[in-house]
């Protein structure tokens, strides 16, 4: 069998290679599966693909027309796949459901305490011989109120994690939140998180129903002064109306390890380049700004369980078993 996986660095590929069955025949590119690159695809039954590329109507053609029969995602999220053409060109699409809620969760907190205690400005001061505490003061954790959307497994990880720091926890999600009030979360309409947390934190999925949650109307409902951290998808937010929330100082803090048009900039060097995008850069200038480039999940546990899930997922599409990781709606 053919496997190409796309977007796939040196560390993806030494962590494929150490679990993959000598017998499939595999391609390792480091380049993004889109419409310019499906020339690689040709041929091959089984083709891996990650966060940021892009599975659109036209390239889900070709790659049948090709000869794929399984797309494996060696990811969670599918908001970057049309499923529903998938389906419709008889086209299976599996996934790696959860790879470590720990090392998004962990990344998480890093980003608030980074954030609240200035650890990225600490830094640089001392490597200058700048010791001086001016604009460094942070807050207690203790006692805040942190509200997070979406109460799936990140989400509540999270929520755990923070509630040994002695803060409140609220959480919205559409669905019940079962087992919720066990670990002390209190689940509560989006207008009541938006009210009275003072971290909010985004744990949902990217869908036609969560694009923007954070836009201008929502970002006005919020305490003056929020720290808001967006681990979950860019498109989460609006990324203009952070800005002028920033800029009128509604928002406080901002940590992200997503941004809505990471696909261009992220998981590649452009240091030596102009970077075009002027709301990223806008972004990058401010000093209660942190951005990570999508490395939440980046942890030698995670790239273990993305490489065991996706052989996984193709050896029962091999052998014909159930697929128990199957994306089977957009
Ligand atoms: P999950 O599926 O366990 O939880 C998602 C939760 O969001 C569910 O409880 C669901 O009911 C809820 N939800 C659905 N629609 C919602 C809405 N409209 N408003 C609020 N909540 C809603 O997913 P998990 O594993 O906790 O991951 C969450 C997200 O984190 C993923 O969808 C992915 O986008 C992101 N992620 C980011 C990574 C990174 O490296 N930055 C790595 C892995 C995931």
């Amino acid at each position: 069998m053919q496997i190409a996986s796309f977007s796939c660095k040196l560390y993806d590929r030494q962590m494929l290679c150490r679990h993959m069955p000598i017998e499939w025949e595999n391609s390792y590119y480091d380049v993004p599966l889109e419409r310019k690159t499906l020339a690689y695809a040709e041929g091959c039954e089984v083709v891996t693909a990650f966060v940021n590329d892009r599975l659109d109507a036209v390239v889900l053609e070709e790659l049948a027309q090709g000869g794929t029969k399984l797309i494996a995602l060696r990811c969670a999220g599918f908001n970057h796949v049309d499923v529903p053409k998938a389906k419709e060109l008889g086209l299976k699409v599996v996934r790696v459901p959860d790879y470590s809620p720990y090392a998004v969760a962990e990344h998480t907190i890093g980003l608030m305490l980074a954030l609240n205690r200035r650890l990225y400005r600490a830094y640089n001061r001392i490597r200058e011989g700048n010791f001086s505490l001016n604009g460094m003061l942070g807050f207690d954790m203790h006692g805040k109120t942190v509200g997070i959307i979406g109460a799936g497994k990140i989400g509540r990880l999270v929520g755990k994690m923070l509630k040994a720091f002695g803060c409140r926890i609220l959480v919205y999600d559409p669905y019940e939140c079962i087992g919720c009030k066990d670990l002390g979360l209190e689940q509560v309409p989006l207008d009541e998180l938006f009210a009275e947390s003072d971290i909010i934190s985004l744990h949902c999925p990217l869908t036609q129903s969560t694009n923007h949650i954070i836009n201008a109307e929502t970002i006005a409902k919020m305490k003056k002064g929020v720290m808001l951290i967006n681990t979950g998808r860019g498109a989460l937010v609006d990324t203009q109306a952070l800005i002028d929330g920033l800029k009128t100082r509604q928002i406080g803090y901002l940590g992200m390890d997503v941004y809505e048009k990471e696909g261009v900039l992220f998981f590649e060097d452009h240091s030596c380049e102009i970077i075009e995008d002027d709301q990223f850069e806008r972004l990058v200038t401010l000093p209660n700004v942190l951005i990570t480039g999508h490395q939440a999940y980046f942890t030698e546990e995670a790239l273990t369980h993305i490489a065991e899930t996706t052989i996984e997922n193709i050896r029962a599409y091999e052998e014909g078993l159930v697929l128990k990781n199957e994306v089977l709606c957009g």
